[in-house]
């Protein structure tokens, strides 16, 4: 270095400048390189390590197994009896596995709490969900898609039409109803009984939406709604010919049915205490009223609610009393004393007289429970949500399992028991959900505990009914049913 000096001109000493200069420089980048690799390093090790523990935070997918890619677990869950599907996936992941129907991620849950925080959720978190065709066929406006103020406002609609104070003054026109349809039953033929329960389930819908129905309107309402259902449960083309489409003509030709019941109402000013009159005074805080159309599809959403699920309940009860022939002799005894001290001049049922049937009205809680005919509900997850522990994920479907808690040895004992007798003593809270729980729980329970017990009295009390080939199998239509409907012959006694 030293010599490098003394040789050097004033252009060398610039150069050496230059030179010293670029080592300094080269020396200043390579520090900053090694400290920007250094400072990176570091970084990502921060980095990397923070991701890692929000990662071990953060709550894992429930157990289970996700089937084949698309269709899932669809055809184990549809091809065995879903009481097996369910029953083999809670003993292996127990009360919260993942699964895959119909192409859709699930999380099942058969434990009440977790029933319970799903039903009992901010609607922000969980929102009801249905297949688009049947929204379609029923009407999209119907209550139970909703979620909000729409649906706090129609389900005040429509649990102030089906209250005990209105449905209590219904007692004598379902007791006409249910008197018919047992004199029609009594012929001598046979019965699919499914199919004559919801005939009567149909006229008291009727009955509760509208009150008194004039026959041309009835009969329309029900040959169309006939041909409408069956749609519900087929592929959803719109093929001309296919019961699918047929089912969406018939929904046209409802709406227009019930624009000429609305035109009527309106111009003779009925406007009663029923959920017709309830709908069509509704005004919100803007004045504005229902439009037809959001009429219409709660109408349709309530027929297709009451129907199929209290016809399927009392198809059970018949059963069940059946194979238990001293339970009936009980139950039989028990109405027939009501008949003998409670009777009036008219012998008639009244409203009071139905609170005075405990076993009666055990046999239909332990029906209700033992059939679960509703066996689970279906939520959709609308955030990410943290569960026990395990992530539900945005857009998920969530389903409580009511049927697998309502049959779970721990809440019920000797599940498989027809046991009336277990509901002298309430059950554990949160573990019997019939009617569902939360802001969609059915408005209509009164009403159908009603018009089962009404049946009920006088099915026992003036006709007996033997039961005509085999009922052991379930047919599912979609809710279990006993086999062929239960096919049954009824005798008037005398
Ligand atoms: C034994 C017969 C019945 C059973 C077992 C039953 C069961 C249920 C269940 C479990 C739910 C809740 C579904 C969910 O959370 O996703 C529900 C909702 C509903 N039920 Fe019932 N129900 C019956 C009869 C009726 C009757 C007779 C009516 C009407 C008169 C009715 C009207 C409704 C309506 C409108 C909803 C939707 C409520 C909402 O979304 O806010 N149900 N029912």
């Amino acid at each position: 270095m030293y010599e490098t000096v003394v040789d050097l001109t004033t252009g060398h000493w610039i150069q050496l400048i230059l030179a010293e200069s670029n080592k300094t420089l080269m020396k200043l980048f390579a520090t900053i390189f090694y400290l920007t690799i250094f400072l990176s390093s570091l970084f990502s090790y921060y980095f990397f390590k923070k991701e890692k523990r929000r990662h071990k935070n953060r709550a894992k997918l429930p157990p289970g197994s996700m089937g084949w890619p698309c269709i899932g677990e669809t055809l184990q869950m549809y091809t065995q009896d879903p009481n097996v599907f369910f029953a083999s996936k809670l003993k292996r992941y127990g009360d919260i596995f993942k699964t895959q129907i119909l192409g859709y991620p699930c999380v099942m849950l058969a434990s009440p709490e977790a029933a319970r925080f799903v039903l009992g959720a901010q609607p922000q978190l969980f929102k009801p969900t249905y297949p688009k065709s049947k929204e379609n066929l029923i009407g999209p406006s119907a209550l139970f898609f909703h979620t909000g103020n729409y649906h706090t406002c129609v389900r005040k609609l429509v649990q102030s039409s089906f209250s005990p104070e209105v449905t209590q003054k219904l007692t004598p026109d379902i007791e006409k109803i249910a008197l018919f349809s047992l004199e029609s039953w009594a012929n001598g033929q046979v019965i699919n009984t499914f199919h004559e329960m919801k005939k009567y389930a149909f006229e008291v819908g009727i009955l509760s939406i509208f009150g008194q129905l004039n026959k041309t309107y009835t009969d329309k309402l029900k040959e169309n709604y006939s041909i409408l259902e069956k749609g519900y449960n087929c592929f959803p083309t719109k093929l001309p010919g296919t019961a699918y489409h047929k089912s969406l003509m018939a929904r046209r030709r409802l709406n227009q049915i019930l624009g000429e019941i609305v035109k009527e109402r309106k111009e003779k000013k009925l406007l009663t205490n029923n959920l017709l009159g309830h709908l069509l005074n509704f005004r919100d805080e803007k004045g504005n009223a229902l439009s037809e159309e959001q009429i219409a599809d709660n109408i349709i959403g309530v027929l297709f609610a009451a129907q199929d699920t209290t016809a399927s309940v009392l198809t059970w009860i018949l059963k069940y009393l059946n194979d238990d022939p001293k339970l009936l002799d009980v139950v039989k005894g028990e109405q027939k004393a009501l008949c003998e001290s409670d009777y009036g001049e008219n012998q008639s049922l009244t409203w009071s007289m139905t609170r005075k049937m405990p076993l009666t009205y055990k046999v239909i809680l332990e029906s209700l429970r033992k059939a679960s005919i509703i066996s689970f509900t279906f939520r959709e997850a609308a955030v990410d949500i943290e569960y026990d522990g395990y992530l539900i994920p945005k857009g998920w479907k969530v389903m409580p399992l009511f049927r697998n808690i309502h049959h779970n040895p721990e809440f019920f004992a000797h599940p498989e028991q027809f046991d009336p007798f277990r509901f002298e003593n309430p059950p554990k809270p949160n573990t019997y959900m019939p009617f569902g729980y939360g802001i969609h729980a059915c408005p209509g329970n009164e009403l159908a505990k009603l018009e089962m017990l009404v049946l009920l009295h006088h099915m026992l009390t003036k006709y007996r009914w033997e039961l005509v080939g085999p009922s052991d199998l379930i047919q599912y239509s979609p809710f279990p049913v006993p086999e062929h409907g239960l096919r049954a012959r009824f005798k008037k006694e005398f």
